[in-house]
């Protein structure tokens, strides 16, 4: 069967895979050395502070603009650039879920999108919206050539799956809300746009659905997403991904940036047999530490006022760390084991699923889900499997012979959406 161009690359890297060790994080970006220097008269914590803050503040810039140069896999391989312009008008871009920064509209075209003189069914708009960055997650280079925009290069960002926006000015339009998965858009379905891939793989990237995206395809071949989880939410944790692949964000970091973003730079990964070098320079390495430090600034949202019923879901916390025996493993602050052990594939209330996604993972294991902010990003379970958090309480009560009460159960439930 034959893949996309990037399962071919990954194919090839997989045959010269190696047992390198792992490549260590690069030292810390000159620019911290230089802040600390400039903020020499303050007292030391004072000066540590302004470092850090400097360090988050570039991580931002770096997860909602860079494209580690994989405008190479999106223009260069994929030609999404010729179907932007020929076909994405803003209502299919929004329709696909991508998201637009209302803060990057320039006055002029808010008010243009208000009265309707801004035609959203026009792909030209799309490349104008490109053109003021205004497009979550997506980084276009506009040239004018006879006085007509044309979109000549395009890439993507993390802020593409791991950013939406409020809707606060519409819906898909709004102020943006980074580390919030975006659970509307559909990554298969806007690659399976593709002119490049044949019919077998736009098949299989059109059944993923939206708010799915399977991050070990184009290294295994096989194709069943996961959900995108948040980006936040992870300070302290040391076990990332569903599988537990990392002790650091930064070890997901490159393998996403290189492996399935199509950036420039290197990824081994030798639990997996991984090698895959994208390019000669390497656009990855030295921003892993300050877009580290931007996500683990990134708390989760607390749960909206008047969206769960405070007394249920006392009671529930009850239900959690008594006869639900949840707090097992969802333990500490956090709500999670992940620092002092990972589960068999049973320990899942997705499994057993074919194929496995533990068994495509490094540790072959998975991790307990933290569970701040749970209530926020539906459906649960890293194949999306339980709708609302009503059916995970249900599944594990029935899965695990728990022999809990129906109220018991909507407490627990309760409790989950207040975390
Ligand atoms: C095409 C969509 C997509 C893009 C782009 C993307 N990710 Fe992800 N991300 C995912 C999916 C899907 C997972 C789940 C993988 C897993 O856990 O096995 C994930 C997992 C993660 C996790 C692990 C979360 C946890 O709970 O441990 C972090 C952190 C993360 N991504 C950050 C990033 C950053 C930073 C970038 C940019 C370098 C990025 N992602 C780009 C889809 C994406
Ligand atoms: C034996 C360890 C263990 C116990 C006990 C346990 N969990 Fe989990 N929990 C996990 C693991 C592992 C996952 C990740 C499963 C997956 O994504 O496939 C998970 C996932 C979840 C999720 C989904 C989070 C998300 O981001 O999708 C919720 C909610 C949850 N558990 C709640 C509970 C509740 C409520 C209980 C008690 C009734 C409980 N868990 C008991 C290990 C456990």
């Amino acid at each position: 069967m034959k893949h996309a161009p990037i399962s071919l690359r990954a194919a090839q890297a997989l045959r010269a895979a190696n047992t390198l060790r792992l490549l260590r994080l690069a030292g810390p970006l000159g620019l911290v050395a230089a802040v600390a220097v400039a903020c020499g008269g303050g007292s030391s914590t004072d000066s540590a502070d302004a470092t850090q803050a400097a360090l988050v503040a570039q991580g931002r810039q770096i997860f909602r603009f860079d494209t580690f140069g994989d405008e190479a896999q999106w223009t260069d391989v994929l030609k999404m650039h010729d179907v932007i312009n020929a076909a994405v008008d803003p209502v299919t871009a929004l329709s696909v879920g991508l998201k637009v920064d209302a803060e990057a509209l320039p006055a002029a075209v808010v008010a243009g999108i208000q009265n309707g003189s801004v035609d959203l069914q026009s792909p030209a708009t799309t490349v104008a919206l490109l053109k003021l960055n205004a497009v979550v997650g997506v980084k276009g280079v506009v040239e004018t050539v006879n006085g007509v925009d044309r979109l000549v290069r395009v890439g993507i960002t993390c802020a593409l799956c791991h950013s939406t926006v409020d809707n606060s000015f519409s819906k898909g339009i709004g102020k943006r809300l980074d580390g919030w998965p975006n659970r509307d858009l559909n990554p298969g379905a806007i690659m399976a746009l593709s002119p490049a891939l044949d019919l077998a793989a736009k098949a299989a990237l059109n059944s993923w659905g939206p708010g799915k995206f399977d991050p070990r395809h184009n290294v295994d071949g096989l194709s069943k997403p996961v959900v995108i989880p948040p980006a936040y939410g992870l300070a302290g944790i040391h076990r990332i991904t569903f599988t537990g692949d990392g002790e650091d964000i930064a070890y997901w970091n490159r393998y996403v940036a290189v492996a399935e973003m199509g950036g420039q730079g290197t990824v081994i990964e030798p639990r997996l047999n991984l090698r895959i070098t994208h390019g000669t320079d390497d656009l990855v390495s030295a921003k892993l530490p300050a877009l580290q430090a931007y996500q683990l600034s990134l708390g989760a949202p607390p749960a909206p006022a008047g969206s769960f019923d405070p007394v249920a879901a006392e009671r529930g916390r009850i239900v959690f760390e008594g006869g639900g025996k949840c707090a097992a493993c969802h333990s500490g602050g956090s709500f999670t084991d992940a620092n002092t052990r990972l589960h068999p594939p049973g320990d899942s209330m997705a499994e057993p699923e074919t194929p496995s996604y533990a068994s495509r993972s490094a540790t072959r294991l998975y991790r307990t889900s933290p569970l701040k902010g749970v209530w926020q990003h539906a459906p649960y379970f890293h194949d999306g499997s339980a709708a609302t958090l009503d059916d995970v309480a249900q599944a594990y009560n029935t899965r695990q012979s728990l022999g809990l009460s129906a109220q018991e159960v909507a407490d627990l439930a309760q409790y989950l959406k207040s975390l």
